[in-house]
């Protein structure tokens, strides 16, 4: 396709002899004469051009405020800027603001073409770039297993994916939620644009507006510069808005603001900005349970749920166990550089007959914690930490049998901890009072008995 390039001048004899030669080069080519105008041209279409030639000179806003506004939109969309007028000190300001060049009237159509097409080849590699980052960043994005679950939850993920309509994932902590949403990205028509993930429950309350929606200078104490939001840096992508249940109910109200008018502001700022992005949700909470409890806003839901996408807890797929812990151990061992180790029988049965609470991060993080701590070749049941080894009513099975009562009482803790702290939904404090033991002495527990408390909670 032909690069498309805008052109801003208010002289028309200007306008018309650079659009003549800029299309004989075969470039495709529109044009505005004034700053107001390209404002409201570039609002709807700026992904749709390629660079702007800007003349400073102009009735109403100068072509640099011009360049101001378009910088705040997209940093590194190429502007050359011309003038009749020009002095050292304006091409300076120019540069300064981020101009890809200064050019004087009147003007050498030599030195245009080659400014052009420079600037044009380093937006064009800048954009590669991007592009390669984007992949780096999405990859490890492969969903692994092989169970009719996660099957399923792969084909919804695949059906989804190329549509545009908002998905919302739900599932229990650590199930794959982020890399879902991720997988969904990357498959859609909008995998060259940015994914972006806010975490809801991590930005505190007071913040979350700056975060979201961007600010300009001077919008409160210590904004010193104009600074874009979550929204703004997804615009053209994809907005992944994690653990929604944790949000505000005055949060909420902003955010379906928002996502209804498809429009918000920046903090401080008068001007409007479009939104042109898809969102993907996710929450480890039962929404509808939060509506009822008066949590969570009923519109809301049902604005973000289109596409509803549930993940299966790893319990409910045990047979994925076995080669998520291959795939892990493979990918720890290359990253760290460790020779590859095995899994013993019954330490794979170990893994398989837990509850697994953490999913598969727990898992992830336990099978990175054996390759970096087992020296040998094989990992085997004594190395498997014991609240996983031990959380099974079959070790009290002939055979299995702990060797005196002190042991079975041992045994019995851990097991009665852990569950204890499943049932608190992994909330020490609360554990603590339900144990009747204070918190201080639960945390040893923790450590002595090794219990993986799952991260995030
Ligand atoms: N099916 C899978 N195959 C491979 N890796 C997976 C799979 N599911 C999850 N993971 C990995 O497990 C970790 C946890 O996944 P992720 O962060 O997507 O979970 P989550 O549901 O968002 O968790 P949380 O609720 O704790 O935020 C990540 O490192 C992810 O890459
Ligand atoms: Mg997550």
């Amino acid at each position: 396709m032909n690069d498309h390039i805008l052109i801003v001048d208010d002289e028309p004899s200007i306008r018309n002899s650079l659009q003549s030669i800029l299309e004989e080069e075969g470039y495709e080519v529109s044009t505005t004469d004034s700053a107001e105008s390209t404002q409201a041209l570039i609002s709807e279409k700026l992904p749709s051009f390629d660079a702007a030639l800007i003349d400073i000179w102009m009735p109403g806003m100068d072509g640099l405020t011009l360049l101001d506004w378009l910088r705040e939109r997209e940093e590194n969309f190429p502007v050359i800027m011309m003038s009749g007028h020009g002095n050292i000190e304006t091409a300076v300001r120019a540069t300064k603001k981020g101009a890809y060049d200064f050019i004087e009237k009147p003007l050498a159509l030599e030195k245009i073409l080659l400014t052009l097409q420079h600037a044009l080849k380093e937006r064009a590699l800048e954009r590669e770039n991007k592009e390669l980052r984007n992949r780096t960043m999405l990859d490890g994005v492969e969903i692994i297993g092989n169970s009719k679950r996660i099957q399923e939850v792969l084909a919804e993920l695949e059906q989804a994916a190329p549509t545009e309509g908002w998905v919302l994932i739900h599932g229990e902590n650590g199930t794959g939620k982020e890399l879902a949403a991720k997988h969904i990205h990357l498959h859609s028509k909008r995998n060259q644009m940015p994914f972006v993930a806010v975490n809801c429950a991590a930005i505190p309350e007071a913040m979350i507006e700056s975060e979201l929606f961007g600010y300009v200078k001077g919008a409160f104490v210590g904004a010193s510069r104009t600074k874009p939001g979550k929204f703004s840096q997804a615009n053209g992508g994809t907005l992944f808005l994690d653990e929604i249940g944790d949000m505000s109910l005055k949060t909420q109200a902003k955010i379906l603001r928002v996502l209804q008018e498809q429009q918000f502001e920046q903090l401080g700022g008068t001007e409007t900005h479009d939104l042109e992005l898809r969102i993907i949700a996710a929450t480890n909470k039962d929404l509808e349970k939060e509506i009822q409890a008066g949590r969570f806003r009923e519109d809301l839901y049902y604005r973000l749920n289109v596409i509803p996408i549930e993940l299966p807890p790893l319990r409910e797929r045990k047979e994925d166990i076995a080669l998520l812990v291959d795939y892990f151990l493979h990918q720890f061992s290359q990253s760290g550089g460790f020779p590859l180790k095995e899994v013993s029988n019954e330490a794979m049965a170990s893994l398989n007959q837990y509850y697994w609470p953490g999913n598969i991060r727990e898992l992830k993080n336990i099978v990175e914690r054996m390759v970096i701590m087992v020296r040998e070749r094989e990992i085997s049941l004594n190395h498997v930490p014991p609240v996983i080894r031990l959380s099974n009513a079959e070790v009290m099975q002939v055979g299995n049998l702990p060797n005196n009562l002190r042991q079975a009482m041992t045994v019995f803790e851990g097991l009665f901890l852990s569950e204890s702290m499943k049932k608190n939904q992994w909330n020490l404090d609360q554990a603590a009072i339900f144990l009747e033991i204070s918190r201080k002495e639960l945390e040893e527990k923790i450590q002595q008995f090794e219990i993986t408390v799952p991260l995030d909670i």
